[in-house]
């Protein structure tokens, strides 16, 4: 299958086993004009719903609770169908991307169907099916600002991806705390896939950039004022599975010294 048609009929698809497609061989002859969808069709009862203040994730103490745990997991699920779903609009938006590139990006969706999968695998060990909870446009509100592939791999796999350094692990062990170690397993081979998502978008950003321009100001000046950098971290800021995708100690310095401020 071309990868027009693939990431066409998965921003099209209205179940989610045409989201979750899986396309046997890929080739990329015919990646035809770039296209900028504005927001996906969704399978019936997945549409976006509005996000309030109550819709706050459970806070850790309560993750004790095997529902509360289900609510954290239906909204990574969503994330991972979302991380999906842009990346078929990266797809489609950048068909003149260098052909690498491209494959690169096609090898991470898949992996972030597969992530759907064990996420509601997962969901389902506890009892809920995916979409049985409210799913939200979040990665979507972005996509006015990734309109070339520096900006796409700024915002999804440094800023999105790169968070997931310090969410996986600390919601992973706050699974084992409370003896879910089946949730806790799931986290950890999130953790490591998404090492490689980010080293994917740090080694790409560093060949897309001017050279004259350092690694941090490609990045900083790609995000958009909506999304600063801090929000390419979360609560503890894992420095070691930053070093682990490939970034750089002098980025890491440029970034705590902006948290700083
Ligand atoms: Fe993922
Ligand atoms: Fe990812």
């Amino acid at each position: 299958m071309e990868l027009r048609e693939w990431a066409t009929r998965i921003l099209n698809g209205d179940t989610l086993a045409e989201k979750l497609l899986e396309p046997g061989t890929l080739t990329d002859n015919e990646p035809g004009s770039s296209v900028f969808w504005n927001e996906p069709v969704r399978p019936k009862g997945m549409h976006f719903q509005k996000h309030s203040r109550k819709d706050k994730l459970p806070s850790l103490h309560e993750l004790m609770d095997q529902d509360k745990r289900a609510v954290c997991l239906h909204r990574f699920a969503g994330h991972e169908l979302l991380a999906v779903e842009i990346m078929a609009y990266a797809l489609l938006a950048f068909p003149e991307a260098p052909k690498h590139f491209r494959r690169g990006v096609a090898n991470t969706l898949r992996e972030e169907q597969e992530h759907v999968r064990l996420y509601q695998r997962q969901l389902n060990a506890l009892g809920v099916e995916f979409g049985d909870l409210p799913l939200y446009k979040h990665f979507w509100a972005y996509t006015p600002y990734l309109r070339t592939p520096a900006q796409y791999v700024s915002v999804m796999s440094l800023t999105f991806e790169m968070a997931n350094l310090d969410y996986a692990p600390l919601y992973g062990s706050t699974f084992a705390k409370y003896g879910d170690l089946e949730s806790a397993k799931l986290m950890e081979q999130i953790l490591l896939d998404e090492i490689v998502h980010v080293s994917f978008g740090w080694n790409w950003l560093k060949k897309l950039k001017d050279p004259e321009t350092s690694q941090w100001d490609a990045w900083t000046n790609a995000l958009p004022e909506m999304l600063p950098p801090k929000r390419a971290m979360g609560t503890p800021f894992q420095e070691e599975n930053r070093l682990r995708a490939g970034v750089s100690p002098e980025w890491l310095e440029s970034f705590k010294n902006t948290l700083k401020k």
